[in-house]
């Protein structure tokens, strides 16, 4: 380990005296002209639970070989924020929910990408379809009007999709595509804000994620740097058309993913950067547990065919962030200063880090793919095991990328 490294790994904010520092000149500077990133927003920071980090990582298995790096990057600048994949029951695909609001699917090199569906009659080609600026503030304020398809799911035995939209909430689209129709947007007649993930049980429930009572999509990241836990796991029944809160006070709950025998689902939770377990039956029915503390924050978990979970993790936790998991003002003051966000974040010693993860059954560790510096693979958000490939989404970038596997 050359001195370089070391040093990077040092956060400043681990510093007394740079903290003071920071602490001093945010108290000075305090919110007066509202500048700092959170300017404007209702910045309310609470004490959240997260693993420390070097209790995570000691016991991580690393991947020395950097298998991630070998990863391709495919239809590049032709697929904007693909956050999830599917198949169809014909092996059509993928499928992906893009950041421009629609649904695209691949149709073979000769047709190559075609819209497959949309979540609001709101969508317009004027207003919503801004190719590779989607994924780009530029599209933040028609994100809302245009929608943004997180989650997909085909019900293998009718062939509908599902979808879990940041804006629309549920809903669902025939096999031949179109205008989805919404099924979920409300629960005890409140708004669903932030749908972000679903999974289809055998008996035709749906349980799907909603992130957050507080923020939207586009300003998720104060989810994060709240730690607020308003997050919550739904259940929707298709015979009685009625929607339900499974659990409740979740930070950021983010990717679900029903097991093999249906006795249990996984979902994240992205702030706390975990893996928990839902059980559906057995002696331990209706409650909660951890699976695993993880190396990054989780985004969404698919199942292989073996009955495994794959898991997209990424980027970015610091021993920093246990002091300030426990300590919400300095939070408060620090996410204040007029300095932006990228800075703040360095200042913390984040930096990009990219891992992919595949769990057993019984929430053991199987593999550990990384991409330790981001070089090729930045920001996973699904991990899809399909045609003898990887296939990796992503939220924030314009492409998917593939690997070969096993
Ligand atoms: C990678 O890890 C394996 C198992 O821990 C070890 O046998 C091997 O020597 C390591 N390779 C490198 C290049 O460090
Ligand atoms: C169109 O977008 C607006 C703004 O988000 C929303 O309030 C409205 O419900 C949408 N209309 C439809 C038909 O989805
Ligand atoms: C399907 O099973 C789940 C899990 O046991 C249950 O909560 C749900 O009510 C069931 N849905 C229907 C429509 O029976």
């Amino acid at each position: 380990m050359g001195k370089q490294s070391q040093l990077k790994d040092e956060t400043l904010l681990q510093h007394p005296v740079f903290l003071l520092f920071v602490l001093v000149l945010g108290l000075v500077v305090m919110d007066h002209f509202q500048m700092g990133p959170v300017g404007g927003v209702g910045f309310r920071p609470v004490k959240h639970d997260i693993a420390p980090y070097k209790q995570v990582m000691e016991s991580w298995p690393r991947d020395n070989r950097s298998r991630l790096v070998e990863g391709k990057l495919e239809f590049v600048d032709q697929v904007f924020g693909p956050e999830s994949l599917e198949f169809d029951s014909l092996g059509r695909g993928p499928y992906a929910g893009l950041a421009d609001g629609r649904v695209v699917r691949w149709m073979g090199e000769d047709v190559g990408w075609e819209t497959f569906a949309i979540v609001t009659s709101n969508w317009s080609e004027k207003l919503c379809a801004r190719g590779v600026d989607s994924t780009t503030s530029k599209q933040w304020k028609h994100e809302k009007w245009c929608g943004r398809p997180l989650g997909l799911r085909f019900n293998k035995y009718t062939g509908d999709l599902y979808i879990a939209d940041a804006y629309y909430g549920l809903l669902m689209v025939g096999p031949e595509g179109g205008l989805a129709m919404p099924l979920a947007t409300h629960v005890e007649g409140k708004p669903i804000l932030f749908a972000n993930d679903l999974d289809i049980h055998k008996n035709g429930s749906i349980f799907f994620t909603d992130t957050s009572k507080r923020h939207n999509r586009v300003n998720h990241f104060f989810i994060m740097l709240e730690g607020e836990a308003t997050g919550r796991l739904l259940r929707y029944d298709p015979p009685t058309k009625t929607t339900h809160i499974v659990l409740d006070g979740l930070a950021f709950p983010n990717g679900v993913q029903l097991s093999k025998d249906q006795t249990f689902l996984l979902f994240t939770e992205t702030t706390n950067c975990r893996l928990k377990k839902y059980w559906l039956e057995g002696p331990r029915v209706g409650t909660a547990e951890l699976v695993a503390d993880l190396p990054g924050f989780p985004d969404n978990v698919r199942i292989n065919e073996k009955g495994q979970f794959w898991v997209a993790i990424d980027c970015c936790r610091t021993a920093a962030q246990e002091v300030l998991s426990h300590n919400p003002w300095i939070r408060s003051v620090y996410f204040r200063l007029p300095i932006p966000m990228s800075y703040l974040g360095r200042m913390m010693g984040m930096r990009m880090y990219t891992v992919i993860s595949l769990f057993s059954e019984k929430g053991e560790i199987l593999e550990v793919l990384e991409d330790p510096e981001g070089v090729v693979m930045k920001l996973v958000s699904e991990v899809r095991e399909a045609k003898g490939k990887l296939w990796i989404g992503t939220v924030a970038h314009n492409h998917i990328a593939t690997l070969p596997y096993p």
